[in-house]
């Protein structure tokens, strides 16, 4: 069986561009019968801002990596098309890590195969009840622990994560403010996802604008993106405040990390709490995260929104709107249409 796949070329040192990825077709093999594994078809695919720190060596990483020749490991909903496995019978939908390729041999336990609720499509499967919306609620709710009443900050505001902490944020009687970039996507913070007030942090100044919107300190500060952003938000955060260390990416796509704040002794007077997490400390707990999202979804109070790209051709280009803000909600490159449609019963 041969398949086309995306490869890293070579190491991006700064911004992602295509000449960094190269297309292959190889062989892939047959699933062994003896170990249980499946032929899947990709049909659509998650584009992470992590994937890009897993392919510089120079970054610590969380997953062994993608070195160039490797395939691009990503996250994405596929279909069994061959299966030695009867807990993924041929025709199945999953979720799993897989890898920028049309199709894969997988063992299902390694690439931590799911089969996707039947009255969901793969999009919504990897969308609204995937990683991103989870990190959002575990993220903001064991890692933030706020309070009824209390003032939440989140940067990256009308992202795919973001955009369901605001949203999380509201559900549970905080005051949110949210920062993200341009006109038209602070008007999504505000108007589609509740914020209560918003900084449009390419035209404003983010720390007088949080000086300003939060004379009593910032309660929470759910941090999608470091830097400047996250020193604005230490430079006004309240006593007993939690920053939640989500991601970084304002220094993904440079040629060094996002620096941390510059003096930490505010920290230690304010009696501050800055911890990180990554969404798999919180595994075990997945499924009550589903079940309230689901709910939340399904009564109108979450509302999201995808960025759906065709073409596997066009990977490389999807994948680098991320770190331009191009992207126009959860980004998702779409392999077969199929992945938009719930299955017919
Ligand atoms: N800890 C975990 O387990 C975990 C899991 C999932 C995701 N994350 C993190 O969550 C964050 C958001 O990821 P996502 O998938 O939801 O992406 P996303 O927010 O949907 O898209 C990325 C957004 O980041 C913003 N951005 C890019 N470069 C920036 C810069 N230099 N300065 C400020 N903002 C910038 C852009 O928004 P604007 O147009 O508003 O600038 C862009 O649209 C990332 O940091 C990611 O690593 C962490």
């Amino acid at each position: 069986m041969k398949s086309r796949q995306w490869l890293l070329a070579r190491r991006p040192t700064a911004e992602i561009t295509p000449d960094h990825f190269e297309m292959v077709e190889r062989d892939i093999g047959e699933p062994d019968t003896g170990k249980g594994e499946i032929l899947v078809k990709h049909q659509i695919l998650v584009c992470a801002p992590a994937m890009r720190g897993w392919m510089q060596a120079d970054r610590p990483r969380f997953v062994p990596g993608i070195d160039p020749g490797d395939p691009i490991m990503a996250l994405g909903g596929a279909k069994v098309v061959k299966s030695a496995n009867p807990a993924f019978p041929e025709g199945s939908r999953i979720r799993c890590v897989g890898a920028w390729q049309e199709y894969q041999v997988l063992d299902p336990k390694g690439a931590g195969c799911e089969l996707i609720e039947d009255d969901l499509s793969l999009a919504d499967a990897i969308g609204i009840y995937s990683t991103n919306a989870l990190t959002a609620y575990f993220g903001l709710l064991k890692v933030g622990e706020p309070k009824q009443g209390e003032t939440l900050v989140v940067s990256g505001a009308a992202g795919s994560t973001g955009s369901v902490v605001v949203q999380i944020g509201k559900i549970k009687g905080l005051r949110v403010i949210g920062i993200a970039g341009g006109a038209e996507k602070c008007g999504w913070v505000l108007d589609d996802y509740g914020a209560d007030a918003v900084i449009d942090y390419k035209n404003e100044n983010v720390a007088e604008r949080l000086a300003a919107l939060c004379p009593d300190g910032i309660d929470v500060f759910f941090d999608n993106v470091g830097g400047d952003i996250l020193q604005a938000a230490v430079d006004n955060i309240a006593q007993y405040g939690r920053i939640v260390l989500c991601g970084q990416i304002s220094g993904y796509d440079a040629d060094r990390p996002a620096p941390g704040p510059r003096d930490m002794m505010q920290l230690v007077y304010g009696s501050i709490r800055m911890q990180g997490f990554l969404l798999y400390d919180y595994f075990r707990d997945f499924d009550q995260g589903r079940t309230d999202l689901r709910h939340w979804v399904d009564s109108g109070l979450i509302k999201h929104r995808e960025d759906i790209r065709p073409g596997f051709e066009n990977l490389p280009e999807t994948y680098a709107a991320l770190f331009n803000g191009e992207n126009r909600g959860s980004l998702l490159a779409l392999l077969d249409e199929e992945a938009l449609r719930k299955p017919e019963r």
